[in-house]
């Protein structure tokens, strides 16, 4: 019992679990198998087999014969001789000669996990005390396995919610400055020909948003907040982005106020810049507004458009869902009002 709730690896739990078994129930022989789904074990101990009788017995064995019965009949099988028994198949060559045989199947409710043999008791027969005392260590090997599941399980989750933090991540910091871009470099090309001096102020708008989806990117993969924040503040950031996109999208005009200078911590100034830039890129992609206006408060932040509005309940996108969950985060909450012909306002209160 102390080696299961110690921290020990599974492995080494199920071979102490055997070895006591195997004394305590005075056998000659001890296993425990844990079968995977391809008809063989994918865990097999033993003890009471010195390692050149393991090798010479050759491979693992699968789950035929007596080993299998356990695996499907949840009940234990206490047999006088295997040898006799119609359910015995064969064993190898090297295998050691068994006779009398206890087998106990580990169960979780109603899953069986594995099964615990013992063979060869020393003195006289297994007798259904045996049976119990076997049941008990049986329980004890299947919290020793239940544990470890639910390790792995947890483990598994922790690195899904990593995998979506840096999709979101890349999503806001980066995704969505690539349409911006793509667009000031269509919008460069347009004008070559025509007028050279304009398309190459686009030319270095185009590589200012690159500089600026490069370095974010570099913060995203070490897990940095914008440097920029850090450096200008929010109020100043924010204003350098609208003025950057005012300038890259011409038919839209943005606005950009600052009613109080809102006092926020590090982390929800993070929150507010995503937000904002996550805001402004709908609004500017999905929106055609004529007029944006971003808006700093005591609360928090507010991006509103005139443009053509849209059903909240009805949007599925990686962008809204990243606003609420950024919002979620910083303790704050975030409000998404539109309707179809009304305008869209995006405000979130930290
Ligand atoms: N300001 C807005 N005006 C009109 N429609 C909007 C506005 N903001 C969002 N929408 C609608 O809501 C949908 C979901 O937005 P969301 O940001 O979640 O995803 P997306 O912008 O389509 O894609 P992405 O995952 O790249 O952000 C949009 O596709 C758009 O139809
Ligand atoms: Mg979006």
């Amino acid at each position: 019992m102390l080696a299961v709730s110690r921290q020990l690896s599974v492995k080494e739990v199920l071979q102490t679990i055997v070895t006591v078994a195997r004394d305590l129930l005075d056998a000659e022989y001890a296993a425990l198998g844990v079968p995977d789904d391809q008809g063989g074990f994918a865990e097999f101990v033993v003890d009471g087999i010195t390692d050149e009788q393991w090798d010479a017995i050759g491979p693992l064995p699968r789950q035929h014969g007596l080993l299998g019965v356990m695996l499907r009949e949840a009940k234990p099988q206490r047999i006088d001789d295997v040898r006799e028994d119609p359910r015995f198949g064969w064993w190898p060559a090297a295998h050691p000669v068994l006779a009398d045989f206890l087998g106990m199947p580990i169960m979780d409710g109603d899953d069986i996990l594995g099964a615990i043999y013992l063979a060869n008791r020393r003195s006289g027969k297994f007798t259904e005390a045996d049976e119990g005392t076997l049941g008990v260590l049986a329980a004890h090997a299947a919290i020793a396995l239940t544990n470890a599941r639910l390790y792995e399980r947890s483990r598994e989750l922790t690195l899904l919610e990593e995998r979506h933090r840096v999709a979101r991540e890349l999503h806001d910091a980066v995704a969505q400055k690539l349409f911006s871009l793509r667009l000031t470099a269509s919008a460069a090309a347009a004008l070559v020909q025509t007028d050279p001096q304009r398309a190459a102020a686009r030319l270095e708008e185009v590589g200012t948003l690159a500089a600026q989806a490069a370095e974010e990117l570099g913060e995203v993969v070490a897990e940095l907040r914008p440097r920029e924040l850090a450096d200008a503040g929010l109020v100043e950031t924010l204003r350098r982005r609208v003025n950057l996109l005012g300038r890259v999208h011409t038919t839209t005009k943005l606005h950009f106020a600052v009613t109080v200078q809102p006092r926020l911590s590090p982390s929800a100034e993070e929150a507010a810049l995503r937000v904002v830039e996550e805001a402004l890129h709908n609004a500017l992609r999905h929106a055609d507004a004529a007029n944006i206006w971003v808006t700093l408060t005591a609360q928090g932040v507010e991006v509103r458009d005139d443009g053509v509005g849209f059903d909240p309940a009805g949007a599925r996108g990686l962008g809204l869902a990243s606003m609420r969950e950024r919002a979620r985060r910083a303790g704050g909450s975030l409000t998404v009002s539109s309707r179809p012909g009304g305008g869209t306002r995006i405000r979130m209160v930290l």
